[in-house]
């Protein structure tokens, strides 16, 4: 497709600079301190979204970080494709570990990137994801090319939870009425080997409070005699799983899905090995399930993690003390068919069972996330397939993946919609990490791609 490739070419460098601009505003969803950032971002996400030809475009208010919405129905006998991303980030700490401020864009070479990158919080996820649609939208109506009908639902509250846009889509169930989602907020297993995300692991996240004696107390003279809720909590977590890696909750694996030996010789074909990851982040080994190889452990199991752990003095120097508390924050990553609500009550009942008398425990769960998974044979896959196979020279492989974007089951349960997730980004990108980047050749790939999902969704529609 000439016009697409030149368009590109003509237009890349106002592309990047654009993506650039977007990435200085702080869109950080998870501190109040960002809400006017965020606010402001979604304005500008309108604005650009209005230059590109959009109609209809508004920022929508919700009890917590607006949406923006946007359409161009070209025809309502056509197809319509629903755009969904986020244009809020992770908070950006800890900070010191940046080598460039995160929210002054800097392009560098890397070695996966020869190409160069844009380092900044955001970059792949997923201001700069989310707006290769916004850019392929534009190259489409300049070139006369849009197939199809296109709706966007922009949202800013992804990276904590997507509480409101759950209401919001109940709430607008016609006007996001389409035949197909498209989601750029995955990736590909390399820049040579396209793959196609075909599943997201589901989410139960909770924080647990360990309390011992009333008040902090001297660890000389109480200390052996009282329990450090602590060293407690620390037993405590160390016992949810067993020496083979086994998650010891009971029920837990109850209603996990076990793939055919079939379905596990197909993942296996994958070019990730055990080497891939001890190479790239400086390990001796792996870790995991036992009987399961790494990739599998990413995306086809559960998985019980601590996200932090804290309590008594972390200060500097040393201070004597047996604390009153400690907490931690807990993620399990769950996979078809375990539900979070129920894992949760799981996690719940057998935390309080193994806390010794000496403590009282309390767990507050946070937010939750279903499952999802798509077949590789409904038309949205097969027009993404095309479409990348077009771009890349070579097949996409379908791969589960083993984060979460919680909404996309609710999209499926509310509008009926299932989705596409056809994400450029790199495992190594480092997102939620000190260091986030995004390879221009993947920014570009994505907006050459996405005229050619949507040509291929009209014509197999
Ligand atoms: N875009 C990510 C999820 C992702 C990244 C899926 C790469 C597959 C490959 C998303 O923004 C994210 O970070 N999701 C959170 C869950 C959310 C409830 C905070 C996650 O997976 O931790
Ligand atoms: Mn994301
Ligand atoms: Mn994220």
């Amino acid at each position: 497709m000439n016009h697409i490739k030149n368009y590109i070419q003509e237009n890349k460098d106002r592309f990047i600079t654009e993506l650039i601009d977007l990435l200085k505003i702080p869109s950080i969803s998870a501190d109040k301190a960002y809400s006017n950032d965020v606010v402001k971002t979604a304005e500008e996400v309108k604005k650009r979204l209005i230059e590109a030809g959009a109609e209809n475009v508004e920022v929508c208010a919700t009890a917590g970080h607006p949406i923006v919405y946007a359409d161009k129905i070209i025809d309502t006998n056509l197809p319509t494709v629903l755009v969904y991303g986020h244009y809020d980030v992770q908070p950006a700490d800890p900070i010191d570990l940046w080598d460039s401020p995160p929210f002054e864009p800097v392009i560098k070479k890397t070695a996966l990137h020869p190409d160069g990158a844009i380092f900044a919080r955001g970059a792949c996820d997923d201001k700069g994801q989310m707006y290769m649609h916004v850019k392929a939208f534009e190259l489409m109506m300049k070139t006369n090319t849009l197939p199809c009908n296109v709706k966007f639902m922009i949202e800013g509250e992804e990276e904590v939870g997507s509480e409101n846009l759950g209401t919001f889509v109940k709430q607008n169930k016609a006007k996001l009425k389409a035949d197909v989602i498209v989601i750029s907020d995955t990736g590909i297993i390399a820049n040579d080997v396209p793959s196609i995300t075909t599943g997201l692991r589901g989410l139960s996240y909770l924080e647990v409070e360990v309390t011992g004696p009333n008040r902090d107390l001297h660890s000389g003279l109480y200390g052996g005699a009282v329990a450090n809720p602590i060293n407690t909590l620390a037993k405590m977590i160390a016992s949810l799983t067993d020496e083979n890696n086994h998650i010891t909750i009971p029920g837990f694996y109850d209603k996990v899905e076990e793939l055919s030996a079939t379905e596990r010789a197909e993942m296996a074909k994958a070019p990730i090995s055990d080497e891939t990851y001890i190479k790239s982040l400086d390990i001796n080994a792996v870790q995991g399930e036992k009987g399961y190889s790494s990739l599998e452990r990413v995306s086809i199991r559960p998985t019980l993690d601590v996200n932090g752990i804290w309590g008594g003095y972390i200060g500097e120097g040393a201070k004597t003390v047996l604390p009153s508390k400690a907490f931690a924050k807990i993620s399990m990553r769950l996979v078809p068919h375990q539900i979070s609500d129920e894992i949760t009550e799981l996690f719940t009942k057998h935390f309080e069972n193994i806390a010794p008398k000496s403590v009282k425990v309390k767990v507050t769960p946070h937010h939750g996330g279903t499952p999802y998974v798509t077949p590789i044979d409904f038309n949205g896959y097969v027009a993404a397939k095309k479409a990348m196979e077009e771009t890349f020279g070579k097949s996409p492989i379908p791969v589960r993946s083993g984060g979460s974007i919680p909404i996309v089951a609710l999209f499926e349960q509310e509008l009926g919609l299932k989705s596409v997730l056809m994400g450029f980004g790199l495992d190594s990108d480092a997102i939620h990490s000190p260091n986030e980047h995004y390879g221009i050749f993947n920014y570009l790939k994505g907006i050459e791609t996405i005229p050619l999902f949507f040509k291929y969704f009209a014509e197999l529609k």
